[in-house]
């Protein structure tokens, strides 16, 4: 191959960087890549003092980036899935490779955008698209590629692992952090995609697709938030022995695949519980290799802007040949019967308010206990002041969440207690 020559649309976070990088490290690349990677087009609607861009023409319609001849690779840093998804189209339609950091459109139109790219015999590469600069994806792809993947979980959302960690460190409500993060440019104005777990389900749900080799199907993926999170139950938690993150959790079993996104309880000595601030970290869990955690920056400019690289010199190291983040053809992925929640088996913890009188306990057990679940730890807290009623914790065994859920609507129903139960699922891998 003489060069490779790359238009990038959309010139934003991931767009810049990658541009940045492209323009700024010619050399290295070349080295790499065995070949001169160019830079020959950039598709941005507007030009921005932030993200400056040199000595390349600008196109104002992106969907000409995907129509120019001298583009090879189109890389598309836009996000959303209508304009992105029909960028990406005429792009592969057109014979060009795509490379995309858009989760939400790989996660919701990638069966078909897979099927497009082999029926075109070119490559689509969506690294960046998981957990920005941990090369996950190649993990799963290239370095698990003789092991069975049980599991994948992992915190792959910074924006919420940011503030469940301020939450924590600085005793601080919700509302409060979510606040900074928003001043700290860490979540978006709507910040729903990533408190309500959407972004995370996005991206279990590529990480699902290829650990157990099944399509992509976002509309499996169990999805709760981390606003029910209280400072209570952070605190609750720590007495416990545990630390709250949001994770995500795709496991493989007989009885089918698991696909949940939410908040959860980790053992204070699990690497995952460790893992604080802005950073991501993915655990995998292979038959051979056995688990592997990687770590590092799940978002940014620079971070992310890598794994786009890194595609595009996978595309230009298959000289000409066909590359796909997937690593297998879209035909070879088999569904799988994912499991409903209510048969998903986990320890629980529960916190609830009740009334400070003999047998409240008691009664309190055998609610579980007649739904065949015992009890790991309990925690009373003394009364407040006046408050005739107390806070009660209870950390469960391994229970099915149908059973589960009938345990708390007969605790919730109980005179004595005053809040019904909040639950959160636990995780001790
Ligand atoms: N930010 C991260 O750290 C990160 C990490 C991993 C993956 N991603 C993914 O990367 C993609 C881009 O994210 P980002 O953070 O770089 O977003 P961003 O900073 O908002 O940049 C998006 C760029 O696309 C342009 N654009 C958006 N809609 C357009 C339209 N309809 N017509 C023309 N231009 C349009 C924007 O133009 P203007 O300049 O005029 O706004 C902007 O330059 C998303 O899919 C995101 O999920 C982001």
């Amino acid at each position: 191959m003489t060069a490779l020559r790359i238009g990038v649309c959309g010139n934003g976070t991931v767009g810049g960087g990658t541009i940045e990088m492209l323009q700024s490290r010619a050399a290295l690349l070349e080295a790499r890549a065995g070949c001169p990677v160019v830079l020959t087009r950039v598709g941005a609607r507007r030009d921005r003092d932030d993200c400056p861009v040199q000595d390349v023409p600008v196109e104002r319609d992106l969907l000409a980036v995907a129509r120019a001849d001298d583009v090879d690779v189109v890389v598309e840093c836009i996000g959303g899935t209508t304009l992105a998804r029909e960028l990406t189209e005429l792009a592969l339609n057109n014979g060009k490779a795509v490379v995309t950091a858009n989760k939400a459109l790989i996660a919701e139109h990638g069966n078909e955008l897979l099927a497009l790219a082999e029926a075109k015999g070119v490559s689509l590469l969506f690294e960046a698209a998981v957990a920005g600069g941990i090369p996950i994806l190649k993990a799963l792809r290239d370095g698990m590629a003789g092991n069975h993947v049980s599991g994948v979980s992992g915190i792959i959302n910074g924006t919420g692992n940011f503030i469940l960690t301020e939450m924590e460190s600085g005793k601080r409500a919700f509302d409060d952090v979510l606040a900074q993060a928003q001043e700290l440019g860490y979540a978006e104005a709507d910040p729903s995609f990533d408190i309500d777990g959407i972004d995370a389900a996005h991206k279990l749900t590529i990480l699902a697709s290829m650990a157990f080799a099944m399509p992509l199907d976002f509309a499996s993926v169990h999805c709760e938030g981390i606003g029910t999170v209280t400072p209570e139950d952070i605190q609750f938690a720590g007495e416990l022995g545990y630390r709250i993150k949001h994770l995500g959790i795709a496991r493989s079993s007989e009885q089918g695949v698991e696909l949940r996104v939410h908040p959860t309880l980790l053992p204070n000595d699990a690497l995952l519980a460790n893992v604080d601030g802005v950073l991501n970290a993915v655990r995998l869990e292979g038959d051979c290799a056995g688990p592997t955690v990687y770590s590092g920056a799940g978002a940014g400019r620079l971070p992310t802007a890598s794994a786009v690289v890194a595609d595009i010199i996978d595309i230009a190291r298959a000289g000409g040949n066909v590359v796909s983040s997937l690593g297998v053809p879209v035909a070879s992925l088999e569904p799988v019967t994912s499991l409903a929640m209510s048969e998903v088996r986990c320890p629980w913890y529960l916190r609830l308010k009740a009334q400070d009188k003999p047998g409240v306990m008691s009664r309190l057990a055998s609610c579980l206990g007649a739904e065949g679940i015992s009890i790991e730890a309990l925690i009373q807290k003394p009364p407040v002041g006046n408050d005739e009623t107390v806070s009660v914790v209870v950390l469960t065994n391994a229970a099915r969440e149908g059973d589960l859920r009938r345990a708390m609507a007969a605790i919730g129903s109980m005179d004595e207690v005053s809040d019904a139960p909040h639950g959160i699922r636990v995780d001790s891998p």
